[in-house]
């Protein structure tokens, strides 16, 4: 028998644990059948505002390749050369609420056994304001969307009051978490940002203002490189730059670090792990970590826009997994989520090559001691 790839997270019964995260590939009606089609799980939408947004003259993302055999980086696209990340600063849809509405309750009805998530985002600098967060998880909750995730991370907004501005402010993250609660009808995700100090902060807020999970990480801000030949940025537009955000394989140990503190902090909360997952062995970090489902982006771009191999062998790198470790009484993910949490330890508590205990450098062992660093000056 097949193993059972199905989970529930936040009350919703996925078939498998995939989604395709908020970006491009979620960003039309076509795409978002296409890909559950292919087998996706669930797909977040690209982020929906209530007014239409311009993005910038040109690409809106491009991708930076490494070489095997030099350390040379850039977006050029060069035989032989590997993925290194992608790099984006394309706004939220550029579609409005109204256009979005009708393709949601289409979407749902051709596939009510999927799990569909609209990804909302509105500005929070006042009530006004506020309400229009309200508005739109209403709407998108009547056409049947299962959850709402909560957009408090994309990085390149302007806007002090939106996107990763609103996730770097505990208060405002718990805020903006609160008002939409007071409406939803359906599980509510915080999607944060991982540009911050200690994401345990703003995670606490979401969850005072009673977030059901955190979708962690959105990209991390970044610039593109400077091209030595020309001087100019490897993305611009006349010359300009803005901070964009870093996604893709090289911010999949970075996203693992911020992950390992919010299941740390919070152990008995929902997490959706994305960033820089391609493969399922990838996939399993943020599951062993605490992760109920993982998001893909960058992969799935690159792979007929939706991801269908991805998909594919994601499902099957599960279905193997499950099927290796049957012996262990392993049937389904929720029988190895959070399984290596706690090896996430303090660096003291790491085994030294002699018994002496290292503690941390609270005390002086391992420093000289201080009228032996005086004299020595
Ligand atoms: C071109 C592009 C557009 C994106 N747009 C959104 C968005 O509208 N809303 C959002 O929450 N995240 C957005 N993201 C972030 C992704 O959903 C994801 O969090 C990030 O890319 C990390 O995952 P990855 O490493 O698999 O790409 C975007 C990413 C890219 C590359």
């Amino acid at each position: 028998m097949a193993p059972d790839l199905s989970t529930v997270f936040t009350g919703i019964r996925f078939r498998n644990p995939f989604l395709l995260s908020s970006a491009p590939p979620t960003e039309s009606e076509s795409n978002i059948l296409r890909a559950f089609e292919a087998g996706w799980g669930g797909v977040v939408t690209k982020t929906i505002g209530l007014h239409p947004v311009v993005n910038v003259v040109g690409p809106k993302t491009k991708f930076l390749r490494a070489d095997a055999d030099s350390p040379h980086l850039s977006m050029k696209k060069r035989p032989g050369s590997a993925l290194h990340s992608s790099w984006n600063w394309e706004l939220i849809s550029d579609k409005t609420l109204d256009w979005w509405v009708p393709r949601l309750g289409r979407i749902k009805q051709a596939f009510p056994d999927h799990v569909l998530v609209a990804s909302i985002m509105a500005g929070s600098g006042n009530d006004t304001e506020l309400r229009h967060w309200q508005h739109l998880a209403e709407a998108c909750q009547e056409q049947g969307c299962d959850a709402l995730e909560i957009n408090l991370s994309c990085p390149h907004m302007d806007r002090p009051d939106m996107g990763s501005n609103v996730g770097k402010d505990k208060e405002l993250v718990s805020i903006v978490t609160k008002v939409v609660k007071e409406v939803a009808k359906v599980p509510v995700w915080a999607k944060l940002t991982p540009s911050t100090t200690d994401i345990v902060i703003e995670a606490r807020g979401a969850f005072l203002g009673g977030a059901d999970a955190i979708s962690s990480s959105n990209t991390f801000t970044s610039l593109p490189l400077i091209d030595a030949d020309t001087l100019d940025f490897e993305v611009q537009v006349d010359g300009l730059v803005s901070t964009g955000g870093l996604g893709g394989p090289a911010i999949l140990p970075l996203s693992l670090a911020k992950m390992s503190q919010l299941t740390q902090a919070f152990p008995d909360k929902d997490f959706s792990g994305i960033g820089g997952i391609t493969t399922f062995e990838q996939a399993l970090n943020y599951f062993l970590l605490g992760c109920g489902t993982a998001q893909i982006c960058t992969a799935a771009m690159l792979d007929h826009a939706i991801g269908p191999n991805v998909i594919r062998a994601l499902n099957d790198g599960l279905t193997r997994f499950l099927e290796k470790n049957a012996a262990k009484g392993w049937t389904r993910v929720d029988d190895f989520v959070g399984l290596r949490r706690d090896r996430v330890v303090a660096q003291s508590k790491i085994r030294r090559p002699t018994e002496k205990d290292y503690r941390g450098g609270y005390d002086a062992e391992g420093y000289a001691a201080p009228e032996e660093a005086t004299a020595k000056r």
